[in-house]
């Protein structure tokens, strides 16, 4: 195996996704010489199969689902259908934008970027290409792929992931969503704003369950709205093939059928025939173990992102590579509030929150500890003009902080960074009341339910 001075650096990182490509834009950014090996396209799954073209289609659904209504606002418009085509070169076009600015800002850090498959081939290397890049410290970034259910096959045709929905040459004219969770009521909303009839199957009882449940509710209420199907607490038995589709069976005895079956039922690691056991990392159903500060058992190796068994999110990624870089380097770091990290859902309605949901807070703090409030985005002035219905929650902890901030509407998804700058800076319901909010917008709304949460109410109907 070839190794010369050229390819021992400071740090090697394996991956070239969220997690992987802030390492090492952090790391070269501080001075270390870094190496960022990657098999696929740096960007990894953010950029090209997951946030980035998922939150294109999502949009185009609203642009969609805009044009139906328009009459509702005074506008002749006529909605004629989708152009698929049209839509994946609208999609396509904003990943490559982005993707040719990020192969941008690698090279304008001086990092050597490595295209290839790589594996670890001891606490110190990576071989690639039949080339090995030693570092003294490894990065393990190798990210996540949709999994399946033991017995169910992914065709790519009838039985679908989430990858091979992205690239979909038609909208199918019924869908079956197995997994209620993130993916899955994303994709409904999509193809439902593109005209299909959706069915969504979830186990658990409600759709997107691990938010609180006032805004998994709100969320049933808005799909049921838009005509989007669910099958809650219903657990998959099995799929067969029909003349023309598909046919899920329930363990409850019901049967679903339709053109297409999404399977969206979580992410797993990518770690098998890497290299990672033989240099003894420890490891837990496929994830990386690693300690708050994001290192594993073998001090050289650090790992960040899906890979390891935190929140599957790209912010989160990001947060974790800046982490590990700053300290490889020598900084001083803080290990990350995951509670604290702000979740987004861009389905229509949006689901978006941070914090704790009043059921864990209750179940931390006591009963008796924990008081809510909410707001209607009825009473909302900005919420009522674009017509989205919705909620406000806030969970507290009885005279202390705002603990949990719940929020579901249309755009509530950019809401969030207020929301989480109240539970990360451990803010009083008053103290928030005091900040004045800016009218007619929909985040006065997140105002009003501090107003309220502070005894204070102004346009709450209570
Ligand atoms: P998920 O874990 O969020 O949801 C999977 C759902 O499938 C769960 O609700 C689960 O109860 C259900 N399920 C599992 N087995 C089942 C069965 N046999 N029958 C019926 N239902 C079953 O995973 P998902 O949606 O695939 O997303 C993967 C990851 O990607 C998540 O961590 C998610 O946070 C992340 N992601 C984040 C996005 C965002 O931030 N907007 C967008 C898309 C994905």
């Amino acid at each position: 195996m070839a190794n010369d001075a050229s390819t021992v650096f400071d740090v090697v990182i394996l991956g070239g996704g969220s997690g992987g490509y802030a390492a090492a834009l952090r790391a070269a950014q501080l001075g270390l010489q870094v190496a960022l090996i990657e098999k696929n396209k740096l960007g990894g799954t953010c950029l090209h199969q997951g946030c980035i073209p998922t939150k294109a289609l999502l949009h185009a659904g609203e642009v969609a689902d805009q044009t139906r209504e328009a009459a509702g606002f005074g506008v002749k418009a006529t909605f004629e259908g989708i152009d698929i085509n049209a839509v994946h070169a609208y999609k396509d076009g904003v990943i490559s934008g982005l993707y040719k600015g990020l192969q941008g800002l690698v090279a304008s850090r001086k990092i050597t970027y490595v295209e290839g498959e790589g594996r670890l081939s001891s606490p110190t290397s990576v071989d690639v290409n039949g080339q090995r890049y030693t570092g003294r410290h490894v990065v393990l970034a190798t990210g996540s792929v949709p999994k399946s259910l033991p017995g169910l096959t992914i065709d790519g045709d009838r039985v679908i992931s989430s990858d091979h929905a992205l690239k979909l040459d038609r909208v199918p004219k019924s869908a079956i969503v197995l997994g209620g969770g993130v993916i899955g009521v994303e994709f409904a909303s999509v193809w439902r704003s593109f005209g299909a009839e959706v069915t969504i199957i979830e186990a658990l009882p409600h759709l997107a369950p691990l938010e609180d449940e006032n805004s998994s509710k709100l969320l049933e209420r808005a799909f049921r709205k838009r005509g989007i199907k669910f099958e809650l607490g219903a657990r998959f038995a099995g799929v067969e093939y029909t003349e023309t589709g598909v046919r899920a069976s329930l363990e409850n005895g019901k049967q679903v059928e339709a053109e297409i079956m999404l399977v969206a039922v979580g992410r797993g690691p990518v770690s098998q025939g890497l290299g990672y056991e033989e240099a003894g990392v420890a490891m837990d159903r496929g994830y990386v173990l690693v300690d708050e500060y994001l290192q594993t058992n073998v001090p050289t190796i650090s790992a960040v992102g899906d890979l390891i068994p935190t929140l599957q999110l790209a912010h989160v990624g990001f947060a974790e590579g800046i982490l590990v870089a700053e300290r490889l380097a020598g900084q001083k770091v803080v290990p990350i509030d995951y509670d604290g990290v702000p979740r987004v859902t861009y389905c229509n309605p949006e689901v978006a929150s941070v914090g704790i949901t009043e059921a864990k807070a209750k179940e931390i703090y006591g009963d008796d500890k924990v008081v809510t409030a909410k707001f209607n985005l009825a009473g909302n002035g900005k919420s009522k003009i674009l017509k989205t219905a919705g909620e406000i929650k806030l969970v507290q902890v009885k005279d202390g902080a705002v603990v949990g901030v719940h929020m579901v509407g249309e755009r509530m998804g950019e809401q969030v960074g207020e929301a989480q700058l109240i539970y990360n800076w451990e803010a009083l319901p008053s103290e928030v009341a005091q900040l004045i909010h800016a009218h007619p917008t929909q985040n006065e709304a997140l105002g009003e339910a501090h107003l309220a949460l502070a005894g204070k109410p102004l346009h709450n109907h209570d």
